[in-house]
């Protein structure tokens, strides 16, 4: 412009501000275009069609053995009891002797044991945690024990090589058998109703006097558990003076249980994973 004849300036200068109005205006048109564009493509790719039908996701549910065993720990959690759990391999001390079964005694045929090649074995009973815990706590003692369990038994509708028991141990000063058969029929009746309660007796190495425990179910008595007052001989294994304390302990089958429950006719149908069997929990 400034070489321009001062003539000419004002015309060449209207001239090249057309041409950049011209320029600004075709940059302006071509933005909005654009982003006009952009606005529709979003809209069509983010479209929600509220009437297309929904994903199913299938609402899973508690196994039976899972929700028996969560019943039972809520039972015993509300009267005070501590969830407690042990190994499932174990050494014959935990399993057997410190629960008073004698190395060549003839109660541990009662239980016919997995091995293992290393001289551990697999657990044949929840009792082992009754030891396990006593060793590293003091009385008073207020446990539940779930767990699983393994026998060398034959499989059938009533048996399994693998099943659930829940071992229940109270050690306090001043407990009898009293507390036991209260504290048992407390149980047994959140689990089953009002329901009439016998204790027949038994032997179980661990517990002295011991009791086999039924209860009158359709019509007929029916085995539910074991149980009895804690050994002496258990309470010196770990360190507990028998003169001072007293417990009782009881232990069950789960399987047991879901089956009187629930009407299940063959413990089988608890491990087959059929969907068909098991929707109906
Ligand atoms: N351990 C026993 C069994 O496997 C069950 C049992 C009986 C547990 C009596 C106990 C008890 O704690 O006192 O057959």
């Amino acid at each position: 412009m400034g070489k321009l004849d001062a003539t000419e300036r004002p015309r060449i200068g209207a001239q090249a501000n057309e041409v950049k109005e011209a320029i600004q205006g075709a940059i302006e048109q071509g933005r909005s275009t654009l982003q006009t564009a952009q606005i529709e493509a979003q809209l069509v790719a983010e479209t929600l069609d509220v009437t297309m039908p929904g994903v199913f996701h299938p609402q899973g549910r508690s196994h039976p053995i899972t929700s028996t065993i969560d019943r039972v720990l809520d039972i015993f959690v509300g009267l005070g009891y501590t969830v407690a759990q042990g190994p499932e391999v174990e050494l014959d001390y935990y399993n057997f002797e410190a629960l008073n079964f004698p190395i060549d005694h003839p109660a541990r045929d009662m239980q016919d044991t997995f091995n293992l090649p290393d001289g551990n074995l697999l657990r044949t009973h929840t009792s082992n945690v009754q030891i396990r815990y006593m060793e590293t706590n003091e009385p008073p003692v207020r446990i539940v024990a779930p767990g699983r369990c393994y026998r060398r038994d034959t499989v059938d509708a009533t048996h399994a090589a693998v099943f659930h028991q829940i071992e229940i141990l109270a050690v306090d000063e001043g407990l009898t058998f009293t507390d036991l058969k209260g504290t048992l029929k407390v149980f047994l009746e959140e689990m089953f109703g009002e329901i009439e309660v016998r204790l027949r007796p038994s032997f179980f190495p661990f517990t002295e006097p011991s009791a086999e425990v039924d209860v009158r179910w359709r019509g007929r008595w029916l085995e539910v558990m074991g149980c009895g007052m804690v050994d002496p001989n258990v309470l010196k294994a770990v360190g507990y003076d028998p003169e001072v304390y007293t417990g009782f302990a009881a232990g069950f089958g789960v399987e047991r249980f879901a089956m009187v429950l629930h009407q299940i006719d063959d413990i089988r149908r608890l491990y087959a994973s059929d969907l068909r069997f098991l929707r109906q929990f």
